[in-house]
């Protein structure tokens, strides 16, 4: 009988093709240009051997459950896996991937980096301005931002993502780099001058806080009221991790009483939804010092081939009992 694998929405075709090629999967993917209706998922993914799944998929009991006990491996298209039950995952003898790899690591960094440097030189306002046709002649103290040159930038969570944006930050523009993270890096701090610090150290020194933590129950919230007020009043936040590891509606608060001078949004706590209480009167879209983006950071076809790549190798491994590239260690 053919292992059969459900693939819950269209992504990049080499990761497809790998699992084609094997004689003994049958595979078959969501094709719609939609995010799959749960009755459908719930359908489809019954007596499956393996499930890619992409991040907006809630992978529960409900779901291990409607797919049986056939279900092996549930391979996460992203390198984020907080919508999949780890637990209940472990207790079915599912194994569960994800998808980091040196292509995403780099992809994010450039992203966080490319946000860092424009909300610091007011790109997207100045754009915005410009078209506007507000741009009548040159002025001495016309959009004047930050050098972004030789300030600190604080780094909360060493990972791989973590690393990639150091080496840019410390090499490419001078920046002191603190960080935080379990692990002390000594490789890192040699190579970078980078110092592990206490969070509360991190946000009262740092010009720029970015976060690249996975969201876990000890991350969630981790940015609230008390964490942003001692961030400097000239300082930036950016995240391209996820949106639940900041407050958001303090961050909101935070931004309209200046008491940070902007910040750079990939990811929302209430996402896709951009401000959680459509009826609050603080909004996100509102502030022209913040920059929101739709969760594209890992958003360029060399990364987004590569996750594909890993998350089929993934499914390929578990099902021929190979090596899996990337299974997430449950605890
Ligand atoms: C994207 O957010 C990912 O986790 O890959
Ligand atoms: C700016 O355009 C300058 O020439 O300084």
């Amino acid at each position: 009988m053919k292992k059969k694998i459900f693939i819950t929405r269209n992504i990049p075709a080499v990761g497809v093709k790998m699992l084609k090629a094997q004689k003994d999967f049958d595979v078959h993917i969501y094709r719609r240009d939609e995010k799959i209706p749960r009755k459908t998922l719930l359908q489809k993914i019954k007596g499956c051997h393996g499930i890619l799944s992409i991040l907006t998929e809630k992978m529960d009991t409900q779901a291990m459950d409607a797919a049986g006990p056939n279900l092996k491996i549930i391979a996460n298209y992203a390198v984020g896996f907080d919508n999949i039950d780890l637990k209940a995952a472990k207790e079915r003898g599912i194994a569960v991937g994800n998808a980091p790899c040196d292509e995403v690591s780099e992809a994010v960094a450039e992203f966080t980096f490319a946000l860092l440097l424009a909300r610091s030189r007011r790109i997207v306002e100045s754009d915005k301005y410009t078209r506007l046709g507000k741009y009548e002649e040159w002025h001495p103290l016309l959009m004047l931002g930050r050098d972004v040159y030789a300030k600190t930038l604080g780094i909360v969570g060493l990972g791989r993502i973590g690393q990639a944006l150091c080496q840019r930050a410390a090499k490419g523009f001078g920046m002191k780099i603190l960080y935080t993270d379990m692990r002390q890096n000594k490789e890192f701090e040699k190579e970078y001058k980078a110092k592990k610090v206490p969070l509360a150290t991190l946000l009262k020194k740092s010009d720029y806080v970015s976060l690249h933590v996975p969201l876990l129950p000890s991350t969630r919230h981790l940015i609230g009221v008390k964490q942003l007020k001692m961030m400097k009043k000239t300082a930036y936040l950016i995240n391209t991790a996820r949106g639940p590891v900041v407050h958001e509606k303090a961050l909101l608060k935070a931004l309209y009483k200046n008491e940070i001078a902007g910040a750079a949004l990939d990811v929302y706590e209430c996402e896709p939804t951009i401000d959680c209480d459509l009826t609050d009167r603080y909004e996100l879209r509102k502030l022209s010092n913040v920059i929101i983006t739709p969760h594209i950071a890992s958003a360029t076809i060399e990364a987004r081939d590569a996750m594909a790549r890993v998350a089929a190798e993934n499914i390929i491994g578990v099902l021929k009992n190979r090596k899996a590239p990337a299974l997430v260690k449950i605890k």
